[in-house]
């Protein structure tokens, strides 16, 4: 029997991950949502791209938990997501309640799994799955490092014209606009980026990086979906094949970076056991500040919540 990946919210987010966990075809999924006939529908939909793109995945839509039983990795997306003018904080009171309500259903079913949560504001989010769930820290954290790494790596690609993938980069922090580029870890082919882009031109693409949630969300009227849901995708893998990557994600911190009692985006060794190590690096003094100037922030968006 294949094992089980349950996405609750079948929204734009939620559905891409489905997907493109049903792709990759060694778990089968269950997508779970509060409106009628919404998850039965996108279910039956990636269903049938099955014999056009080769995978065999079983997906179920589902107004209730019962089929999620047993699920070993949770996502989720359940919430509201932003509009233009609203930032992600915005967000935090309605998407308090949802992710609290969902995280108690679901883990009531499956309650040894592992949960990726995404809704926003995500780092404040995670601090709810982790508090409803009583989970141990290494199983409960957030999608966004991947996400805006992904943005900071397109951008320098795009500016050395040069492949994503020979593009490493890391964007740490909390999920907001105060989100951390560690220029001094970039590199493009080994080459550090600022020996092959200008220090303005650093500066203008770390803000544009900072504010690529925002950028997407002015040209759509709501937020992005396909990179998100291609990296919920990518640590929903990490776990299910226990592959030990290292990559950026939102972590409880005791103490790592200076910070303590948070949840923040930090390199992860990510596996079955979930986040099996904290990665520490060594930033600039400049980079050490922000970092803590970014934690500072999500600690104001964590104190709103009402628990
Ligand atoms: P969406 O509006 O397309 O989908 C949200 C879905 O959640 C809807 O289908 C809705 O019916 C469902 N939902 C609401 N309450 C529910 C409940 N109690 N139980 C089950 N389902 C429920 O929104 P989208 O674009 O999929 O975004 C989802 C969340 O992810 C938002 O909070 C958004 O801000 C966040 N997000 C986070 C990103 C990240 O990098 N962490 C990136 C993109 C979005
Ligand atoms: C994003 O960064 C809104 O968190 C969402 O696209």
């Amino acid at each position: 029997m294949r094992r089980k990946v349950t996405v609750i919210g079948a929204g734009m987010v939620g559905r891409t991950v489905a997907q493109e966990v049903a792709r990759r075809d060694y778990a089968d999924v269950v997508i779970v949502d509060i409106v009628e006939n919404l998850p039965q529908g996108i279910a039956l939909d990636i269903n049938q791209a099955g014999p056009v793109l080769g995978y065999e995945a079983n997906v179920v839509g589902s107004n209730g938990y019962e089929e999620t039983a047993g699920s070993s990795v949770v996502v989720v997306t359940a919430g509201v997501p932003r509009k233009p003018g609203m930032s992600r904080d915005d967000l935090v009171t309605t998407n308090e309640k949802i992710v609290g309500s969902v995280t108690e259903q679901a883990i009531a079913h499956s309650p040894d799994a592992t949960l990726i949560v995404v809704s926003n504001p995500l780092d404040a989010m995670c601090h709810v799955a982790k508090n409803v769930s009583g989970f141990p820290k290494e199983r409960v954290f957030g999608q966004a490092g991947i996400l805006d790494t992904a943005r900071f790596r397109t951008f320098i690609a795009r500016e050395t014209k040069s492949s994503v993938k020979d593009v490493q980069a890391l964007v740490l922090g909390g999920h907001g606009d105060q989100m951390v580029s560690v220029v001094s870890a970039t590199t493009v082919g080994g080459v550090p980026v600022t020996k092959l882009v200008s220090r303005d031109r650093i500066e203008e693409i770390v803000e544009r990086t900072a504010k690529g949630g925002g950028e997407v969300v002015d040209l759509l009227g709501t937020s992005a979906w396909y990179a998100p849901g291609a990296a919920t995708a990518q640590m929903v893998h990490a776990v299910m094949l226990d592959e030990k990557r290292v990559l950026p994600c939102t972590a409880y911190l005791e103490g790592e970076y200076g910070v303590d009692g948070l949840y923040m985006g930090v390199p992860v060794k990510l596996g079955a056991g979930g986040i099996e190590e904290v990665v520490e690096l060594e930033l600039t003094e400049d980079e050490q500040t922000q970092l803590q100037e970014s934690a500072d922030a999500v600690r104001e968006v964590v104190g709103v919540l009402s628990s």
